[in-house]
């Protein structure tokens, strides 16, 4: 929403407010985006990080301890013990669940308490408590967590591009962000920025051809949006459609793009959740793609890929803070919004229809949940793999007499129509089959103004502030 507007030299006429928008910035248990994050398998840690010991964690601003217990179970539970609350980052690990230190109740991962000792014989107060407890799944190197009623836990949701091409090899991440999960989950719905922030205004931080202005637009997806950017490199388009999956996942193409040659990559570089520890603190934590068909010049560095690392700049404050004034990333860029972004004090402009779009669709969302309803699910296909829309796509298509911003346009819209279009194929098929329709449209010159309208029920889909 609009602030009113100051006269010059009118900072003394403040109209700045500090109410942030609770219904998605608030994640707390009872709140309403708490309550529809919850409905959604979230990854909570990287696998490596559960050792030997309890880790005292916090998510969805839920104070809890994961451990995996001697059996090899994973566990998740209430941080603070049934009896009298002392916190069981302190508990002892037992071949099933984890004991309290302080007197000794045995708990499963579950939740269940097994164990009482100082109990008299005969007591059942244990079958009176069940402590807080959430179910576990470990996948590609992270454990996920779902904190949602358990009598509506989802299936879990695998990724077309977790398991194509055959052997991709998936390096797990996590970052941390001192500010709220949205804004920087908005940032994958701001392809504008990566000529901005990553190019033109702080100097080229990933590559030359990001500088490029793209056209950019959004269309709806099965899974949410698909965030497009389309640029011209010489004498071919370079297009970067990246998945915005909901409520919180997002993919992206590599940051090597120098759009020399063409590339076909119905996948993803990295896939990636944006877990809120609390309201004021989250997660970037997902998984790096290595593969031939994303990646076929092997330029992502695994060695700089972990636990508060990634292989991009600026996605840490890492960098001495001089470095980030003269080049701000994105950590820099998103913290800077403030501990939680105050959208009534915004300007959203035309480049900003995915970030509307977005909120519109997370309102939805947490909508439903609080009518009662089970919020949509990601469709799974087949084999239980979930068909997803991103795509890294260089073309030939030379600049000619024809408005090139149409041309750009025109181009992004019809490949990834037939990259929506495609989702009822097999997983290993749809690469194929997407290209061989792009590369005939490309034969047939269709990717210039004169050629036929794009098909008709995609373009409706496009997004309208
Ligand atoms: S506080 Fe945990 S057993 Fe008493
Ligand atoms: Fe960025």
């Amino acid at each position: 929403m609009a602030t009113k507007k100051r006269p010059p030299f009118g900072g003394f006429y403040n109209p700045l407010s500090r109410e942030d928008d609770t219904e998605l910035t608030r994640v707390g248990p009872g709140t309403p985006c708490g309550d529809y994050l919850r409905r959604y398998w979230q990854p909570i840690a990287l696998v490596s990080e559960v050792k030997e010991m309890p880790i005292p964690i916090r998510v969805l601003g839920e104070d809890l301890v994961l451990f995996r217990d001697k059996s090899g179970d994973l566990g998740l539970v209430h941080r603070h013990c049934s009896h009298r609350g002392t916190s069981l980052e302190y508990g002892i690990i037992a071949e099933h669940g984890i004991r309290c230190a302080y007197h000794g109740w045995l708990y499963n991962v579950d939740g269940t308490v097994e164990e009482t000792p100082s109990e008299p014989p005969g007591s059942r107060l244990k079958e009176s408590i069940c402590h807080g407890a959430y179910r576990t799944h470990e996948f590609a190197g992270l454990v996920f967590a779902y904190m949602g009623p358990p009598e509506e836990t989802p299936d879990f949701p695998v990724y077309d591009t977790l398991v194509w091409p055959d052997g991709n090899h998936l390096v797990p991440y996590k970052l941390d962000m001192p500010c709220n999960w949205l804004q920087v989950h908005e940032n994958a719905a701001d392809p504008i920025h990566t000529a901005y922030l990553h190019s033109i205004v702080t100097g080229v931080q990933f590559t030359p051809a990001f500088a490029e202005l793209p056209v950019i637009e959004f269309f709806e997806t099965p899974l949410g949006l698909l965030s497009v950017a389309t640029r011209r490199c010489a004498d071919n388009l370079w297009i970067r459609a990246s998945d915005v999956i909901l409520p919180n996942v997002a993919q992206f193409g590599t940051g090597f793009v120098d759009g020399s040659k063409e590339k076909f990559a119905l996948c993803a570089a990295f896939t990636r959740w944006i877990v809120p520890v609390d309201d004021t603190n989250c997660w970037v934590i997902g998984v790096r793609h290595f593969n031939d068909v994303i990646d076929p010049r092997r330029e992502g560095r695994e060695e700089d890929i972990g636990l508060g690392k990634i292989d991009l700049m600026g996605q840490t404050d890492e960098r001495p803070y001089i470095d980030r004034q003269k080049s701000p990333g994105d950590w820099d860029a998103m913290v800077a919004q403030g501990p939680i972004a105050i959208h009534r004090n915004e300007h959203l402009c035309s480049t900003d229809k995915g970030i509307a779009q977005l909120r519109r669709q997370l309102r939805n969302g947490i909508g439903a949940v609080r009518s009662g309803a089970v919020p949509a699910q990601p469709r799974l296909y087949g084999t239980g793999i979930v068909p997803t829309y991103n795509n890294e796509t260089i073309l030939n298509v030379p600049r000619t007499t024809a408005d090139d911003t149409t041309v750009l346009r025109d181009f992004g819209r019809k490949v990834c129509a037939e990259a929506i279009r495609s989702e009822p194929l097999p997983v290993g098929e749809r690469q194929e089959q997407v290209e061989k329709a792009v590369r005939a449209l490309q034969a047939e010159g269709a990717f210039y103004p004169q050629a036929a309208a794009p098909a008709q029920n995609f373009a409706e889909g496009a997004v309208n502030v």
